[in-house]
């Protein structure tokens, strides 16, 4: 007898990537073909259109497939083109992958400049999960992300989780293919894009930790990189800053913690430094650390000076000496070099690397530059002038403050100097470091007659943009706003 004929499989259409509108806002046009997004209260213009681009706009709500109007065939595609891109550009975008009825992800971009791309995938080559993806529930949903991705993935289809959790180890597209459930191709273009996942080279490879980037990723722990993209900007689009987001909840935390029970043992009182107290009875450095505050507004009528910077650098970070060591005093292993400078440093790493933005100094130019610690100077970096501003404002805005800072420092470190040596503790080591030399900034311009402000905040993006360097090689942790005080700020 025959054997029955095997079935043909069954041909499944490629799911479709749309461009969505973010649920919080909705699009309107106004009688002039104005389009904007309105959303809590706020609108963002996008442009005028024609009539026949607004109508095919209202899409958007639903899903426009990016395949309709990429090619730009016609006058209204290329309208459409350029109206999704705003959005896109202005975070007010999301795109979704899966069939008309049924979306397998929900793509939510955390970069401004994240489109979705799908990059060749072979069936004989070989892809696995990046270390830096996980899985996670967000309210009433599950979602994919990665310190490394531009953006992150809601998973709407169970079958996807399914099929990622056979990535823990390297698979070709074609066993993928053979799985019930295959998700499609594109959806693993689409993690490969956003490093969630990687290829494995032919000649081998077992998609372990050195597989996967260069040297500088190698060095970083998974819940160091994910700190330090998630609680800065650039590479996340979660609410950041003092934003009070339980104030309407709980009332505020005690400013001064409720007294432990028991008996106290009363301190002698210090004398404070005041116009009264006996010029011997205080020391000069106590003196300081009382007058030591923020200074948020500066004189630009009388900026800051070149020699000042220069002392101020000079006092504070410049390398002391220089010295070399083996790991534990060993007889054997690398030669490891070491610098000392005038602030503590864990491990003596130094890690921190300091960039001035320079909006208002007498005697040196408007720009970015790096302090070489070693040489005592200044070295011009070429970024573009209004990456600059974008730096300087956030700076103003980050303070409250009434205008520009005179010198922005942006303190950044070398990762792998202290990734090399500390496992577990390297970014928080980093964190304490970027304290202390916050502190030993305001301390010199206190003492210094001049004013600074440390900012909490910072764009990791911005940073990478301005000086060519990968976010994980390189990049800022903190900042110190530099200049002479307005007379008011003392
Ligand atoms: C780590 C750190 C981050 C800070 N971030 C900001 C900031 O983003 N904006 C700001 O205006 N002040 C910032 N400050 C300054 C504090 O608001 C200030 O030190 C505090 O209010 C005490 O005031 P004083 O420094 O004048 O004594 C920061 C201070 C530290 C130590």
């Amino acid at each position: 007898m025959r054997a029955p004929a095997k079935k043909p499989p069954r041909r499944v259409a490629p799911p479709v990537i749309s461009a969505v509108a973010s649920a919080h806002i909705t699009l309107n046009t106004r009688p002039d073909g104005s389009v904007f997004a309105s959303f809590d209260g706020y609108s963002a213009e996008l442009g005028k259109y024609s009539g026949a681009a607004a109508l095919r706009a209202q899409a958007l709500s639903t899903g426009l497939p990016l395949k309709s109007f990429a090619a730009g065939r016609t006058p209204v595609d290329k309208e459409i083109d350029v109206l999704v891109r705003r959005l896109a550009r202005s975070g007010l975008l999301e795109y979704r992958l899966g069939h008309a009825d049924n979306d397998q992800v929900v793509i939510e971009p955390q970069m401004a400049d994240y489109w979705p791309q799908t990059p060749d995938l072979g069936g004989a080559e070989r892809i696995v999960l990046s270390r830096f993806a996980y899985m996670r529930r967000r309210g009433n949903e599950m979602i994919l992300e990665s310190p490394r991705a531009g953006a992150l993935f809601r998973i709407r289809d169970p079958k996807v989780a399914a099929a990622l959790a056979l990535l823990a180890t390297p698979q070709t597209i074609n066993r993928l293919r053979r799985q019930d459930g295959f998700p499609g191709v594109e959806l693993f273009a689409l993690l490969l894009d956003c490093n969630m996942l990687f290829k494995i080279d032919a000649g081998g490879g077992d998609g372990l930790r050195a597989d996967e980037g260069d040297d500088n990723l190698v060095l970083w722990d998974f819940h160091d990189l994910l700190f330090h993209t998630h609680s800065t900007e650039g590479r996340q689009a979660n609410p950041l800053g003092g934003l009070y987001p339980y104030a309407g909840e709980m009332p505020p935390p005690a400013a001064v913690r409720s007294r432990w029970p028991g008996q106290k043992i009363k301190l002698p009182e210090q004398h404070a430094p005041s116009p009264t107290a006996p010029a011997d009875a205080v020391s000069p450095f106590t003196r300081l650390m009382h007058e030591r505050h923020s200074t948020r507004g500066f004189d630009d009528s009388n900026p800051i000076t070149l020699a000042e910077l220069s002392q101020f650098l000079d006092s504070t970070v410049r390398i002391r000496s220089k010295w070399q060591s083996t790991i534990d005093q060993a007889d054997e292993g690398p030669v490891i070099d070491y610098t000392s400078r005038p602030y503590p440093a864990a491990g003596s790493s130094y890690e921190l690397e300091l960039y001035l933005t320079v909006n208002n100094c007498a005697g040196l130019k408007r720009g970015f530059y790096h302090y070489d610690a070693d040489l005592h100077a200044l070295v011009p970096i070429d970024a573009r002038p209004q990456d600059i501003e974008v730096q300087l404002n956030s700076a103003e805005f980050a303070m409250d403050a009434p205008g520009l800072p005179q010198i922005l420092i942006t303190m950044a470190a070398r990762f792998d100097r202290i990734s090399w040596k500390y496992s577990s503790i390297a970014y928080s080591l980093i964190l304490k470091d970027v304290g202390v030399l916050l502190q030993t900034l305001y301390l010199m311009a206190t003492d210094s007659g001049l004013g600074g402000c440390a900012i909490g905040s910072n764009n990791i993006d911005l940073f990478a943009k301005m000086t060519g360097i990968e976010f994980h090689v390189e990049g800022p942790v903190g900042q110190f706003a530099l200049g002479r005080g307005m007379r008011d700020e003392g």
